[in-house]
């Protein structure tokens, strides 16, 4: 166990854990911060993806010991009332199914946003490739995205 003090949404928790947790759990278990998912635990869905300095990250592959005084963004922190311009073209377009996935989805399309403000279908499509939806949400996930750059 190990003293970390972590920086989520704003905001600075003391936590004392294992150094090799993965974020992932971290926000679940000891922050309960549930809307970050768990899919696969080896960087292959993206259920888990969280903005570390604004850059999309797998956080079940994001050992705690190596978050330092970077800043976390979790789903829950990313607008103060769920009115991201991503998170509105997703209610716009109705995109999710079961919404497992969603989370991940909408942290990796407002991070690809932040840092491209125009992208291209191909942007679009290498951005958001890691993604996993079941449901094959992926043409109103695009259609979102690109309200989303237009708003
Ligand atoms: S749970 Fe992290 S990528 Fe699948
Ligand atoms: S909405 Fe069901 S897995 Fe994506």
């Amino acid at each position: 166990m190990a003293q970390f003090e972590l920086n989520v949404n704003g905001k600075t928790h003391e936590l004392n854990v294992d150094p090799s947790t993965p974020i992932l759990w971290v926000l679940r278990d000891h922050l309960k911060l549930v809307g970050t998912k768990y899919g696969c635990g080896i960087a292959q869905c993206g259920a888990c993806t969280v903005h570390l300095n604004g850059v999309a990250v797998r956080s079940c592959q994001l050992p705690v010991s190596s978050v330092g005084n970077n800043q976390l963004t979790t789903i829950e922190g990313l607008s103060e009332k769920g009115d991201h311009p991503v998170q509105q073209a997703w209610l716009e377009h109705d995109v999710p199914q079961c919404g497992y996935c969603q989370s991940g989805q909408i942290m990796s399309a407002s991070a690809l946003l932040e840092a491209n403000t125009n992208p291209s279908d191909e942007e679009i499509e290498s951005a958001m490739n890691g993604n996993i939806c079941r449901c094959g949400t992926y043409t109103r996930i695009k259609a979102a995205i690109k309200t989303a750059a237009n708003s």
